[in-house]
């Protein structure tokens, strides 16, 4: 296949190119093509070309869409920082007119893609210690569900033109990078403990699974419409804690104080501080996913021994 990624060279991007490039051509939409060959192995470089992209303006690089049987967009300024109104505006605009402008060169290719594969979060439900969120559960209310909206709201557009659209609502993806390895340091220093309250969701998803998911977003054509991509047993922020404590070997009773975190994610750190619980009802029913890491203990063990 000939695919089309934008955000390829982020947290999941990465991961996604190395496995993909295997057997796929791909092209890399990057807003620096030098910044990112340096992210990738040569020993890749021959299945991968380099476009320099302007994520929300249109330009010639919307031709390289042409010809591509999918296109994946993943890109979106990173939430974890101090959310400034200029930044705000920032991570809505990377996300609402990244998407536009994709959908577009979509609809003015000649030979078009059979699929696009689009980000979204888990930040679409809003924030709540009590409910439990599946993919037919109603936006929430606040600034990143407003954000999550109004990207998907772009991606849908496509399905005007009769592609098959894919939308995945990621949880807090772990592993080595993301919010987990900037969890795991105040974790450490503060010997390890809930972070904020405790009893906030925390719902989760492993890398690796993360990339099955898209891959096989990519290859079942009766795949369609907006799955959760969290795994099927979200935890509490204690029980999180508690199993990363035994696994970091760190006792998991002093309380890391919100603003530790809130130094490091910024205001991102909301995300983490006031939680969801997210459930992958669509994705086991009607994706047929079998997840790799169903369980937190197996994906945190697995991170930490092999990935940090
Ligand atoms: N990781 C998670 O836990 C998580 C959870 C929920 C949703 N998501 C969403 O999933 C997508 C991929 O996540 P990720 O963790 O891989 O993200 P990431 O590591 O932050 O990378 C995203 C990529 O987007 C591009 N980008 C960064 N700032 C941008 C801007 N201002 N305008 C346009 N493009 C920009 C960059 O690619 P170039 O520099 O090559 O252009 C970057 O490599 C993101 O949209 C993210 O919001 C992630």
């Amino acid at each position: 296949m000939k695919i089309a990624i934008t955000g390829a060279t982020g947290f999941i991007g990465t991961k996604l190119v190395e496995k993909l490039a295997k057997d796929n051509q791909i092209i890399i939409l990057t807003r620096n093509v030098d910044k990112a060959k340096s992210v990738f192995s040569p020993a890749i470089y021959s299945n991968l070309e380099f476009i320099n992209y302007t994520p929300k303006q249109e330009g010639i690089w919307q031709n390289k869409i042409d010809g591509c049987d999918a296109v994946i967009n993943l890109a979106g300024a990173p939430i974890a920082e101090r959310w400034s109104d200029s930044y705000k505006q920032e991570i809505l605009d990377s996300r609402q007119l990244g998407t536009r402008i994709i959908v577009d060169a979509i609809a003015k290719s000649n030979q078009k893609p059979q699929v696009l594969i689009n980000a979204s979060a888990i930040g679409f439900y809003g924030t709540s210690e009590t409910e439990t969120y599946t993919e037919i559960s109603p936006a929430g209310e606040d600034f990143l569900a407003q954000v999550c909206q109004a990207w998907e709201g772009e991606a849908n557009k496509v399905t005007e033109i009769g592609i098959r659209l894919v939308i995945l609502r990621f949880g807090i993806v772990l592993g080595n990078g993301g919010a987990l390895a900037k969890m795991i340091p105040p974790f450490k220093i503060f010997a390890g403990g809930p972070i904020g309250g405790g009893k906030q969701w925390f719902s989760w998803i492993h890398r690796d699974d993360v990339v099955e998911m898209i891959i096989q977003s990519l290859k079942d054509n009766n795949i369609h419409g907006t799955f959760n991509a969290t795994a099927p047993y979200p935890v509490t922020m204690n029980k999180l804690c508690e199993t990363l404590g035994s696994i970091l070997k760190r006792p998991s009773w002093l309380p890391v104080p919100s603003f530790a975190l809130e130094l490091l994610l910024g205001d991102g750190a909301k995300v983490v501080l006031e939680g969801q619980k997210v459930l992958p009802q669509k994705t086991t029913e009607l994706m047929n996913y079998n997840f790799l890491y169903p369980n937190l203990e197996s994906a945190l063990k697995q991170i930490i021994t092999t990935e940090f």
